[in-house]
C-alpha cells in the first residue's frame, strides 16, 4: 500500500509522494476545482519577495509553489525529500535550484534566507514543530515565514459539507485521476487530524516566530499563516 499513515513515517511519506509525483499537479487542480491557483497567488503576495532576496520554498515537491519566485527573478531554493517529486520538478523547470533535504534537519546554514515558505507541506512532516524551528534557524533576523496549509472551516454547516467531501468524494475522484489514489485517503485523514488555525499559530509562536497572524481562505479550508523572526 503506497500511502502514509498518521504516524507520518518519513520513509512512507517519501515513497507515497514518489508515487503521486507523475500526476501530482493535475490531480491537485481537479480536487481543488482550480482553487489552488488562487491560493498560491495569495501566498506569493504574502511572501512579498523582492529581487536580490533569497527565498526557501520548503517541501516544494515538483516546484509548482516555487515557480512564481523564479518567474519574478527572485532567487528561490526548492527543497524536498522526495526524489520522485524533485525529478518531475527538475525536468519541468531546470532553471530552479532543487535541493534534496529533510525539513527536520535542513541542509542550510543559520540565518541564510530572507523568507521561508511552505505550501501544503507542513502537515506531512513527521515532527512539524521541529521543522518550524529549523525554518526559524535558517531564516535571517527580520525574515518572514509564510505557511499555506489545509485547516478547518469556521462556519459549522460549511465544515459539515466539506468533511463529507473530504471523506467520500475526494478519495472517489482521486481513484479516477491520481497515479496513487490511496494517498488521497491519507490526505483526507491528515487534514482532519491537523490543528486548527489558532493551534498552528501557537506552534509558530512556541518556536520563536513573532507577530503571527493568519488569514482564512475558502472559509477556512485553507489558512495562510505569517510570522517574523525578530
Ligand atoms: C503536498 S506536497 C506540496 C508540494 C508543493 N509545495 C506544492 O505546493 O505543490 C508535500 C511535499 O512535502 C514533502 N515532505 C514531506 N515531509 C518532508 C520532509 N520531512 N522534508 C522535506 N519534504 C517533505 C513531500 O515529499 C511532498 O513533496
Amino acid at each position: 500500500m503506497n500511502r502514509a499513515t498518521l504516524e507520518k513515517r518519513p520513509d512512507e511519506v517519501q515513497s507515497m509522494f514518489d508515487a503521486v509525483a507523475a500526476r501530482y499537479d493535475i490531480t491537485n487542480d481537479i480536487l481543488s476545482m482550480g482553487q489552488t491557483r488562487r491560493w498560491r497567488k495569495i501566498v506569493v503576495d504574502a511572501v512579498d519577495a523582492k529581487r536580490g532576496e533569497r527565498v526557501l520554498d520548503l517541501a516544494a515537491g515538483t516546484g509548482t509553489s516555487s515557480e512564481p519566485y523564479a518567474d519574478a527573478g527572485v532567487s528561490v531554493v526548492a527543497c524536498d525529500f522526495s526524489t520522485g517529486m524533485l525529478e518531475v520538478g527538475k525536468k519541468r523547470r531546470p532553471d530552479i535550484d532543487f535541493v534534496k533535504g529533510d525539513a527536520m534537519n535542513l541542509p542550510f546554514a543559520d540565518n541564510s534566507f530572507d523568507a521561508v515558505t511552505i505550501s501544503f507541506g507542513l502537515r506531512n512532516i513527521q515532527d512539524p514543530r521541529l521543522a518550524l524551528s529549523e525554518m526559524h534557524r535558517v531564516a535571517k533576523p527580520g525574515a518572514r515565514l509564510v505557511i499555506a496549509e489545509f485547516s478547518h472551516p469556521t462556519f459549522s454547516p460549511w465544515r459539515t459539507v466539506y468533511t463529507e467531501y473530504l471523506m467520500r468524494a475526494l478519495p472517489a475522484i482521486a481513484t479516477k485521476v491520481s497515479s496513487n489514489p490511496t494517498a488521497y485517503q491519507y490526505l483526507a485523514e491528515s487534514i482532519r487530524a491537523w490543528p486548527n488555525q489558532d493551534g498552528l499559530a501557537a506552534w509558530l509562536d512556541a518556536v520563536g516566530w513573532r507577530d503571527v497572524q493568519y488569514r482564512n481562505l475558502a472559509g477556512g479550508i485553507v489558512a495562510v499563516h505569517r510570522g517574523f523572526k525578530k
